[in-house]
């Protein structure tokens, strides 16, 4: 444009100059443009975690928990349902007394474990209450139902950590306890073969274990927090039927006197129980002690009466 004499030279360094100044300022624009992206992006993530519900907050009132190695458990009218979706637990009255050693069976997907996580708060009742000694846990606050109610569950969650770690979970506790509790938990063999015993890291999830040693570890963690109320979901389902008889054996004295509530499938954890619940679509249908409920000829002895 300049050799045909439409630009001065005047104007070209004019526009040169403009391009210039306006290089600095639209980057700058487009760095804003950047940085709003990837902040809206953190912002989504943020008010997801701000719309989750947080648990009720109960005061602590009462504490039947005191002074007592156990308590009772007990069932108002509970309803639930996940969601909208189908109701799991439809009106769901029980007492355990104190002391005492339950058993529920029943057809998988009938609720069992929901209502382990009703009694640990974990999910909140539709309606209904959960009483512990007669005291609504709405009186006695959910973190210290926590500390007195220990579950085991069949895929338990450890820490990427030593075993020691796993087992005292940072508290302070003497080393023979620590073994006693192995061996009730008849793991004690197979820590005292690994060579760096009770500092072996067990990996994230406890991978470096197998799932039955795994299992019996969160046995051993559950004997340590030496609770009032024991509950143990599927906890021995990865174990041979040797090993498992001779924990269910090694548990019997540690469990006497706690109210327990043992959720299995298989008859030998089932049959030391002093009562059977047979729960079935959400409901309790079957009850009694295992010889009575075999002559009951119902589901209970349609699912146990031809195993040994
Ligand atoms: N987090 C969840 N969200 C939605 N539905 C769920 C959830 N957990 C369980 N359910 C449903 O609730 C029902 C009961 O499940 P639950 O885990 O209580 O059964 P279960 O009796 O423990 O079975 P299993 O013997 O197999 O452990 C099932 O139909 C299942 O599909
Ligand atoms: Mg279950």
């Amino acid at each position: 444009m300049v050799l045909y004499s439409d630009l001065t030279i005047g104007e070209m360094l004019a526009v040169f100059a403009y391009l210039w100044f306006m290089m600095g300022p639209v980057q700058e624009v487009l760095n804003v443009q950047y940085a709003y992206q990837s902040a809206q992006a953190a912002l989504s993530r943020i008010n997801q975690m701000m719309r989750v519900d947080l648990e009720p907050v109960f005061p602590h009132l009462e504490n039947p928990f005191k002074g007592k190695t156990t308590v009772s458990v007990e069932l108002k009218n509970i309803h639930f349902a996940y969601g909208e979706g189908p109701s799991v637990l439809n009106d769901i009255s029980l007492l355990i007394s104190a002391g005492e050693k339950v058993a529920l069976v029943g057809a998988s997907g009938g609720g069992k474990t929901t209502l382990v996580q009703i009694l640990l708060g974990l999910y909140p009742p539709a309606s209904g209450q959960v009483l512990f000694d007669d005291v609504s846990v709405n009186r006695i606050g959910m973190d210290v139902v926590r500390d007195h109610v220990a579950t085991v569950l069949q895929h338990p969650a450890l820490l990427n950590d030593s075993v020691r770690v796993n087992l005292t979970l940072g508290r302070d506790i003497p080393e023979t306890e620590l073994w006693q509790a192995l061996k009730i938990a008849q793991l004690d063999a197979t820590i005292e073969r690994m060579d760096q015993g009770l500092e072996t890291l067990i990996g994230r999830f406890g991978v470096r274990l197998s799932g039955g040693q795994r299992q019996r570890l969160a046995i051993a963690r559950m004997v340590l927090t030496n609770p009032s109320v024991v509950i143990l979901d599927e906890a021995t389902s990865a174990l041979d039927t040797t090993t498992e008889g001779n924990l269910h054996s090694a548990l019997q004295q540690f469990l006497a006197g706690r109210t327990t509530i043992i959720i299995a499938h298989r008859l030998s954890a089932v049959k030391q129980a002093d009562r059977v619940l047979v729960f079935e679509d959400g409901r309790v249908v079957e009850q009694g002690r295992h010889d009575e409920l075999i002559a009951n000829n119902g589901l209970y002895s349609s699912l146990y009466g031809q195993q040994q």
